[in-house]
């Protein structure tokens, strides 16, 4: 399958000057942005208005975990303002993630859920009271997404076969953990190069700081565009190791 990913720009800046300068210098090349809690929470509105008014896509990521009615409250909120993609906890569970699905119906905004983070391995879940591998909670957390109507998940490439499994090819998978080859790893534990992630059949590349941080972020972003251009998707995990 030749199905080229859409890479979105994390905007983790503090002002919406830097939102403004960022979105300048990647419009050509970069058409969906993300706004998660740090820029949300210094500059909210102003900054969702920011992405909207270029005619841009938003991916407003909150990750939700709350009672059903709250939850169902702050979807039809990000529905409300634009957002074209919201995210939730799925370990909120079932019933949390359907009335996030009913929050949304009827509008194009999609709605995806985080599994497991991927800062946690198998033994920060043992912690947690969740005996059994980290691939296997994804997995279970996948069908119960699947089951609430969602659109759907965050994850690492590394689970995209499982995901795969439960979801179904029409199944969103979006990945973050996306690093150039050469490119530092920063705070990310298991990266993979943006070829590595749309081989493997992410649907969306969630890049910040090789782009936001890069001395020229607009050759930045062009690079790793061109770098999508033609990938096939494989069927064989082109992970391996990495
Ligand atoms: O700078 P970098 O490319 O590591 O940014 C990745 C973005 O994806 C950050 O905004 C981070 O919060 C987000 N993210 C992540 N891992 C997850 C979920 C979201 O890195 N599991």
């Amino acid at each position: 399958m030749n199905r080229r990913p859409e890479v979105i720009v994390a905007l983790d800046v503090e002002t919406v000057e830097a939102v403004d300068l960022l979105i300048n210098a990647l419009s050509e090349d970069i058409q969906w942005y993300k706004i998660g809690k740090q820029l949300f929470t210094r500059c909210g509105h102003a900054a969702v208005q920011r992405v909207k008014e270029r005619g841009k896509k938003l991916f407003l990521d909150l990750k939700f975990h709350d009672i059903p009615n709250t939850v169902a409250g702050a979807v039809a909120a990000a529905v409300a303002i634009g957002a074209d993609m919201v995210n939730v906890h799925a370990s909120g569970g079932s019933e949390m993630m359907k009335a996030a699905a009913r929050a949304a119906a009827g509008s194009d905004t999609e709605v995806i859920a985080v599994t497991v983070l991927t800062s946690m391995d198998d033994e920060a879940l043992r912690a947690c009271g969740i005996d059994g591998s980290v691939r296997d909670h994804v997995a279970r957390l996948t069908a119960l997404t699947v089951d609430a109507g969602l659109d759907g998940v965050v994850a690492s490439v590394h689970e995209i076969p499982a995901i795969r499994a439960v979801g179904g090819e029409a199944f969103s998978v979006v990945t973050p953990g996306i690093r150039p080859a050469g490119f530092a790893a920063d705070d990310q534990k298991r990266i993979v190069t943006p070829r590595i992630a749309a081989a493997a059949g992410s649907n969306y590349l969630v890049v910040g700081r090789p782009i936001t941080r890069a001395a020229d972020p607009a050759a930045a972003a062009k690079a790793i565009v061109g770098e999508l251009a033609g990938v096939t998707v494989e069927t064989r995990d082109p992970c391996g190791d990495c």
